[in-house]
C-alpha cells in the first residue's frame, strides 16, 4: 500500500505535468494569436474593392486578365475616359450654378453634380490605375466650350442652358453605360458601370426636377442613342 508521502509526490508530479502542458497550449495559442494580429493590418490594407473582386471571381486569373478581373476592351477603356471627362466639366458647371443660377432647383442640381462627380472621379482614377488605363486630365474641347458658355450666362439664361446641356450629355452617356454594363467581361468595369449608372440617373432626375428640360433636348438625345435606320 503506497504511503501518504508517495501519493503526494505522484499528485505533485501530475500537477506539474498538467501545468507544463497547459502552458505549452497557451504558448502555442498566444503565438497563433500574435501571428494573426500581425497579419491583420496587412489584410486591412487591401482595398475593399479587391475583396469585392475576389468574391465575384475567386481564383479566376486567366491569360490577359489584370488581377483576375477579366479582359478589358477598348469600349471599357473609353467608358472610363468618358466618366473622367464628365467629371472634369460637370464639377466646374456645378460650381457655376451656385453663383450664376437664378433657380434654387438649378443650384440643387449643381450640388448633385459636385457631390456625385467628386465621388465618381475618385473611383474612376482608382479603377483606371488598377486596369492600367491612362485617363485625360482635361475635359474634351466640346465640354470646355460648354463651360465657357455657362460662364458667360446669368440668371434664367444660365438655368436653361445648364439644364439642357447637362440633360443632353447625361442622356447620351446613360446609353453608353448600359452598353458597357451589358457586354463587359471585366468585374472592375461592371462595378464601375453600376456606380456611374446610379450617379447619372440621379443627375438626370435633378435636372428634370427643374422643369426646364426642352422637348428638343430629349428629341436630340433619342436620335443620338437610337438613330433611325438609313
Ligand atoms: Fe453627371
Amino acid at each position: 500500500m503506497p504511503d501518504h508521502r508517495g501519493m503526494t509526490a505522484k499528485v505533485r508530479a501530475r500537477a506539474v505535468l498538467v501545468v507544463v502542458a497547459t502552458l505549452a497550449v497557451v504558448g502555442v495559442g498566444s503565438v497563433m494569436v500574435l501571428r494573426a494580429s500581425a497579419e491583420q493590418p496587412a489584410a486591412a490594407q487591401v482595398p475593399a474593392y479587391a475583396h469585392d473582386m475576389a468574391a465575384m471571381r475567386p481564383g479566376s486569373a486567366a491569360a490577359g486578365d489584370i488581377g483576375g478581373a477579366g479582359p478589358v476592351t477598348e469600349l471599357d477603356k473609353t467608358f472610363l475616359v468618358k466618366v473622367r471627362q464628365a467629371g472634369l466639366w460637370e464639377m466646374p458647371a456645378g460650381d457655376l450654378a451656385q453663383t450664376h443660377a437664378s433657380s434654387e432647383a438649378v443650384k440643387r442640381a449643381g450640388l448633385h453634380l459636385l457631390d456625385g462627380h467628386s465621388h465618381l472621379d475618385q473611383l474612376v482614377r482608382e479603377d483606371a490605375k488598377m486596369l492600367g488605363v491612362t485617363l485625360p486630365d482635361q475635359a474634351s474641347a466640346e465640354q470646355q466650350g460648354w463651360v465657357r458658355q455657362l460662364t458667360a450666362a446669368q440668371g434664367l439664361e444660365f438655368d436653361k442652358l445648364f439644364v439642357n446641356l447637362l440633360r443632353a450629355s447625361h442622356g447620351k452617356i446613360f446609353a453608353t453605360i448600359a452598353e458597357v454594363r451589358a457586354g463587359t467581361r471585366n468585374d472592375v468595369i461592371r462595378r464601375h458601370a453600376r456606380q456611374a449608372n446610379q450617379t447619372v440617373l440621379d443627375h438626370m432626375e435633378v435636372l428634370e426636377d427643374t422643369g426646364l428640360v426642352d422637348e428638343k433636348t430629349l428629341a436630340d438625345v433619342a436620335a443620338a442613342v437610337n438613330p433611325p435606320p438609313k
